[in-house]
């Protein structure tokens, strides 16, 4: 099934680019074809802007005409929860929702009834979502709804403001790790997904080295320090997660303290945490901000008055290689592939997601999919331009 279906991508691919063409012929061709990495994924932030069901839907048949196979949903953030966890009512009637500067409310979430809704859209298009739950760290959403999950207990509003805030999950309060085991039991009873994603990145130390209980935590569980605490707390998730058949994921920073046994790394600040886990034996998935996050802007460095690292242009993302030359040949086994993310700061609505993900996605597509030697930027940037009309039309 899977492969027809992607057959049917590549046959749709063939037709006229033009809106109400009769199609009287198609070339005459023969494919042998199959994917280069198994992992071929794309990021949709609906935290820091929420976006409708029916865009999720539509997010999932883009991936799927580009026969991308994953989509990871990153579904709780400071600035707001998007998913609703029967356990915790809390998390949606507060935490889905901002009061932004000039007094208005912004939010959503999504129910369970949507979640299962586009979860069986996803299975039929043959896209697996891999949902995002943030510990310790990007959960002010979490702690504005339940305050007890933080070291100081102290009530705080859903975030407003871009970037990393201090007050993260306390790491030594044991219904912390309660409300994890609820909440990812809830995440697991609906996604049927191998891998979870727990987050791990940008999560501050601050709380933590002045909490009176999280010093005891490190005390008690013999560690050298918060690094290694937040090691701990990491390690706790891959065990539940473990013990109910599933696989963690984490952002780089898993590997500051020490990376749990099974953990797949997903490296983000650039290839090196990618380098270093696999060195270490253990699964990864590469995406650069150097190549990947396509929240940055997409024209050229040279003819805009933007700071240089403020690009990300097409074909810089068709120069992403999974693969780093340096790897060992066991190191390059255990690169599953690549994934793009478009982080929703700066990304207001679903016309501007669209805006943003094309014509990169199609990059990112082929350099995933292609045998490597087949890839080459002067015959793609020929090619992309009879997308750029099907893209158009779509
Ligand atoms: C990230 O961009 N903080 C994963
Ligand atoms: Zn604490």
């Amino acid at each position: 099934p899977i492969g027809i279906m992607r057959g049917i991508q590549t046959l749709r691919q063939l037709l006229p680019t033009k809106k109400g063409v009769v199609v009287t012929k198609i070339p005459c061709l023969e494919i042998h074809d199959f994917p280069r990495f198994s992992w071929r994924g794309m990021l949709l932030d609906c935290c820091r802007h929420f976006m409708k069901k029916e865009f999720v839907m539509r997010y999932i048949d883009l991936l799927a005409y580009h026969k991308m196979n994953v989509l990871h949903w990153h579904l709780t953030e400071d600035q707001g929860w998007r998913i609703e966890i029967d356990k915790y009512p809390k998390l949606t009637e507060i935490g889905a929702w901002r009061t932004e500067k000039d007094g208005s409310k912004y939010g959503g979430f999504y129910t369970k009834k949507d979640i299962k809704e586009i979860l069986t859209y996803a299975k039929t298009r043959h896209i697996t979502v891999v949902p995002e739950i943030e510990f310790p760290g990007h959960s002010v959403a979490a702690i504005a709804s339940y305050p007890h999950l933080s070291c100081t207990g102290d009530s705080i509003n859903v975030g407003t403001e871009w970037g990393v805030y201090k007050d993260i999950y306390c790491a030594g309060n044991d219904a912390v790790f309660s409300f994890m085991e609820d909440v990812l039991t809830e995440v697991m009873e609906l996604f049927p997904s191998k891998y979870i994603h727990i987050g791990g990145d940008e999560a501050p130390k601050y709380r933590w080295e002045h909490c009176k209980r999280c010093q005891q935590r490190i005390k008690e569980e013999h560690l050298h320090d918060e690094h290694e605490l937040q090691s701990y707390f990491i390690t706790r998730i891959e065990k539940f997660l473990n013990e109910n058949e599933r696989q963690l994921i984490g952002w780089d920073e898993i590997l500051e303290g020490g990376l749990p046994e099974e953990a797949t790394v997903m490296s983000w600040r650039g290839f090196e945490g990618g380098w270093e886990a696999s060195a270490a034996g253990h699964d990864v998935i590469m995406t650069p901000t150097s190549h990947l996050y396509f929240d940055y802007y997409q024209g050229s460095p040279d003819n805009e008055p933007v700071a240089f690292n403020a690009f990300t242009p097409l074909k810089r993302v068709y120069e992403f290689r999974p693969v780093l030359d340096s790897m060992s040949v066991e190191q390059k086994k255990h690169v599953l592939g690549g994934q793009a993310n478009l982080w929703a700061e700066y990304v207001p609505n679903e016309a501007h997601s669209e805006y943003m993900l094309f014509p990169r996605l199609a990059a990112l597509a082929e350099v995933v999919w292609s045998p490597e030697n087949k890839l080459d930027w002067e015959d793609f940037s020929v090619r992309i331009r009879k997308m750029m009309e099907r893209f158009e039309v779509m």
